[in-house]
């Protein structure tokens, strides 16, 4: 879909739409639009009983007296409350209409909306954003039509304000994070036959012509570092285990580098620990953690972020083999600690330990956030709407929380210490990779915050949020790209020069 931003103009074809709010339906343009119908907005209007509440819309198909082929108002609710969330929301819905009717183009109109601290152009942005997220879809492995007449693909939006200059720039920015979030969702929702970890690493090399510096380390480099908590888990696959530095160097000279980690599992059958059959699809999406950090950069680096950041992808399919490691099997990682693995499908901190170890010990970072999708354990602690924050550092997770909250990609503080971290102590090696039942997403935590060296550090538990989440009028897809807006929000807001 291709968008753009104009001046305000009712001379448009295709489906022309105006954003009104509560209590103001008939004023403006919408007012000048029922004059030239005739009044027959005004009767719709009524006739709906439509009163401008958000999430609500009249439609008048086939109007006489204009060239668009269906008006419709479009309710905001009331106007001290409209909001870029809300926006969004309503650019993602107007999409969702048009993708079920014959209309190949849509223009919206924002006109007068007088959003308390959310200037014209903002506003306008925010609508052209939540129309873009919508318009995502991942159809490559469909070969047939759906025979559906009536319906046609919606080519293009034209958003219009008075203050279009504006709104294109500031939508230049967030069509970056749209591109950033798209390729996560690619990722997350590409099968682990075609993406196994040769092929994320090829994917990752291509931001190379963003200006991204991409290192991919194979087997060999990684046994040569020690990395043995990550390749233990790789060793009943048939695909080389990889691993992928990303590096954009926006900020000054020699500023330290904040640093993403991604758990990059493109299969998790569980391992000789095999996981049950039910739902087992689900785990072509356990390489969340690392889509999010490559989606990220992208977006980081199409926006030329004036910020130095680092990113870092373990990539490994858990499989069981004749070569595959067992329970009770003890590995050693590059930090030098062991680990007794008592369950091989507790693999994802096994390939965060070396991850975030190698990450801290070569690049000594700002801070190092982790994106996993880590523990089932979560979704039974908060569902869905948000991903577990695990963290050794207050301000980091309060500028989490507070990038969560502005973004809609929302993050709960949980609680770790000493009594969790008793629960992975090993009676044969330094740790052992479970701490039983209880508390699983905290001892997981535990687990990671070994491998950290004292570093600020955040660790995002996403597995209930990475995918299969919800669908809402700005995601429709199974791989949602969720932590890229919350990512680079925080960047945005704290670490930019
Ligand atoms: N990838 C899973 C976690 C997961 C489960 C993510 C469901 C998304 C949806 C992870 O590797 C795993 O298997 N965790 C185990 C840990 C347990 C063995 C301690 C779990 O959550 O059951
Ligand atoms: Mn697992
Ligand atoms: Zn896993």
């Amino acid at each position: 879909m291709n968008i753009t931003f104009a001046d305000i103009s009712l001379a448009k074809p295709g489906a022309l739409v105006v954003l009104v709010t509560e209590g103001a339906t008939l004023q403006g343009v919408a007012a000048d639009l029922d004059r030239k119908l005739g009044g027959a907005l005004k009767r719709a209007v009524k006739a709906a009983g439509f009163t401008g509440k958000s999430g609500t819309y009249v439609d008048l198909v086939g109007p006489q007296g204009i060239s668009a082929s269906r008006v419709i108002l479009a309710g905001l609710g009331k106007s001290a409350a409209v909001s870029s969330a809300g926006l969004e929301k309503v650019g993602g819905e107007l999409v969702g209409r048009l993708g079920k009717t014959k209309d190949t183009a849509l223009a919206i109109v924002l006109d007068g909306i007088a959003a308390p601290k959310l200037p014209a152009a903002d506003a306008a942005a925010r609508v052209a954003f939540g129309a873009k997220l919508r318009s995502y879809s991942f159809e490559k492995y469909k070969t047939k039509k759906k025979d559906d007449d009536a319906k046609k693909e919606l080519k293009s939006l034209t958003v219009m304000t008075r203050a279009a200059a504006s709104a294109r720039k500031e939508y230049a920015v967030l069509s970056k994070v749209a591109e950033g979030m798209f390729l996560t969702r690619d990722l997350v929702n590409e099968p682990a036959n075609i993406l196994f970890p040769a092929e994320f690493a090829k994917r990752a090399k291509a931001l190379t012509k963003l200006g991204v510096k991409v290192e991919v380390l194979g087997e060999a480099q990684m046994k040569k570092l020690g990395m043995g908590s990550l390749l233990g888990v790789g060793h009943g696959s048939q695909h080389q285990s990889q691993l992928v530095v990303m590096r954009w160097t926006g900020g000054k000279a020699g500023d330290k580098p904040v640093a993403f980690v991604g758990k990059g599992v493109c299969f998790d059958t569980g391992g000789i620990s095999l996981k049950p059959a039910a739902s087992m699809e689900d785990m072509k999406g356990d390489m969340g953690g690392a889509a999010c950090v490559t989606g990220l950069m992208h977006t980081l680096a199409a926006r030329k972020a004036k910020v130095n950041a680092i990113g870092v992808i373990g990539l490994v399919e858990n499989m069981p083999d004749g070569k595959a490691q067992r329970p009770g099997d003890i590995v050693t990682s590059m930090s030098g600690q062991t680990i007794e693995v008592i369950n091989t499908d507790a693999e994802g901190r096994l390939v965060l330990a070396d991850a975030l170890w190698y990450t801290q010990n070569r690049f000594k970072p700002k801070f190092m956030i982790d994106l996993a999708t880590l523990t089932g354990a979560i979704m039974v602690a908060l569902g869905k709407e948000y991903a577990g924050l695990f963290s050794n550092d207050d301000k980091l997770s309060k500028q989490l929380a507070s990038a969560g909250e502005e973004e809609g990609e929302k993050v709960w503080r949980m609680p770790m210490g000493a009594a969790y971290d008793k629960m992975i102590d090993s009676r044969f090696a330094d740790m052992k990779n479970v701490g039983g039942r209880d508390g699983g997403s905290i001892t997981a935590a535990q687990f990671l915050q070994r491998f950290v060296n004292k570093v600020p550090w955040a660790h995002l538990d996403i597995a209930g949020t990475a995918m299969a989440s919800p669908q809402t009028a700005t995601n429709q897809s199974w791989g949602s790209g969720w932590g890229v807006r919350l990512l680079n929000r925080l960047v945005t807001d704290n670490y930019e020069r």
